[in-house]
């Protein structure tokens, strides 16, 4: 790897460790950087392009299909490359001349059930990125994992595919890597708050919830882009992992509640007992799309909070769920209720 050109950031992230580590509070700025975001066509990389294109750098996005790509195309500075993504050489011939490569690719449910989806999306996906980086003397990577990802001892294949992933980041031998862990993402193309609307309308407001009780930190996705925004510095982020949490622990039923709320919909959970849960999830493994899947509620049972939240050493103040959520729940019209400010961090 050290054969290679030296990158922008490689020789900016030596500036840095010139003048000695935690010493630079503030990143060094420079020139506009060469991105390359994996995984950029969903909900986070939407986001952070839009951040990244704003602040005057140019992206490349490999994808699998153009089609997922058509909300970024009228975005300057955007370049994206259809192909197989399993491909190291597809990546290494998209990716060639970034300085830095940001890594989204995500999966919350497999097409099966053994777990070899997850192993391909979450493990076979980022050697193959690894390797890619590794020949394109690419030395920075950015990496999105989960919190709660543990190769060993993860309670999904979610979980221990994520972990796995980790592990191949931190393992890869002169690769200066940031990774982010965040709770359950919140933002107005989300999964969470848009989804439960949705089934809330269906169902006049009727909700069996497995899991009703499980605790989450809901974090906004602008908060998440930010995070990654501070570390394309480099400087004390790189060999760091970030742990991103908003401000409110809140229950899946909370959470429910919080958005039903939001956007003046009835709401009556009926609390699945655990072993209801599990065959629920089992049953809709077989459903097309899968809402809810054996996988998911195994992902469950462990809280999705943060034990040393990475906001505060990010310089992120994270939005609150509660506050946030009405302006795009909120019903056609309807005015936004008074502004939240949060007195505490959590919902009694
Ligand atoms: N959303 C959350 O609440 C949350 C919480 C914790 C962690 N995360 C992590 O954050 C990352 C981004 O999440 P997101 O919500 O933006 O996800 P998303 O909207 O589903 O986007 C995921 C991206 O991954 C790529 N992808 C999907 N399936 C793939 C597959 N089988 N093989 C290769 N690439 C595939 C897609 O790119 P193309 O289709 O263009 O190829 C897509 O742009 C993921 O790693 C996710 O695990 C998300």
């Amino acid at each position: 790897m050290d054969s290679g050109p030296v990158s922008r950031f490689t020789a900016l992230h030596a500036v840095q460790r010139a003048i000695g580590p935690g010493r630079l509070k503030t990143p060094i700025t420079r020139g506009p950087l060469l991105i390359g975001v994996t995984g950029g066509t969903g909900f986070v990389g939407r986001e952070l392009i839009t951040r990244l294109v704003g602040a005057g750098h140019g992206v490349r996005v490999p994808t699998r299909d153009a089609a997922h790509a058509d909300q970024l195309l009228p975005l300057s500075s955007v370049e994206i490359a259809v192909g197989n993504v399993y491909d190291s050489d597809f990546l290494r011939r998209s990716l060639e001349g970034c300085d830095v490569v940001i890594n989204l690719v995500g999966i919350l449910n497999e097409r099966g059930r053994s777990g070899a989806g997850f192993r391909r999306a979450h493990v076979q996906f980022t050697a193959g990125l690894l390797r890619a980086m590794h020949e394109a003397h690419i030395h920075r990577l950015l990496h999105m994992s989960a919190l709660n990802a543990d190769a060993g001892r993860g309670r999904s294949h979610y979980l221990r595919s994520k972990g796995q992933a980790e592990q191949l980041v931190r393992d890869a031998s002169a690769l200066q890597w940031t990774i982010f862990r965040p709770s359950v993402i919140f933002g107005a193309a989300d999964s969470l708050t848009v989804r439960f609307a949705a089934l809330l309308r269906l169902s006049a407001g009727m909700l069996p919830l497995a899991r009703a009780g499980a605790r989450f930190a809901p974090i906004y996705v602008g908060d998440v882009a930010e995070g990654f925004m501070c570390a394309l510095s480099g400087g004390e982020s790189v060999g760091a992992t970030y742990e991103l949490c908003g401000p409110e622990v809140l229950t899946l039923a909370q959470i429910v509640r919080l958005t039903a709320q939001a956007a003046q919909l009835p709401c009556h959970i009926l609390p699945l007992p655990d072993a209801i849960a599990r065959l629920q999830g089992a049953l809709m493994d077989f459903l097309p799309g899968k809402p809810f899947s054996l996988d998911n509620y195994r992902s469950l049972l462990s809280d999705s909070v943060c034990h040393d939240n990475g906001c505060a050493r990010l310089g992120l103040h994270p939005a609150s769920f509660r506050a946030w959520t009405p302006l795009w729940l909120r019903p056609k019209g309807a005015a936004m209720p008074l502004p939240v400010v949060p007195t505490a961090y959590r919902v009694p």
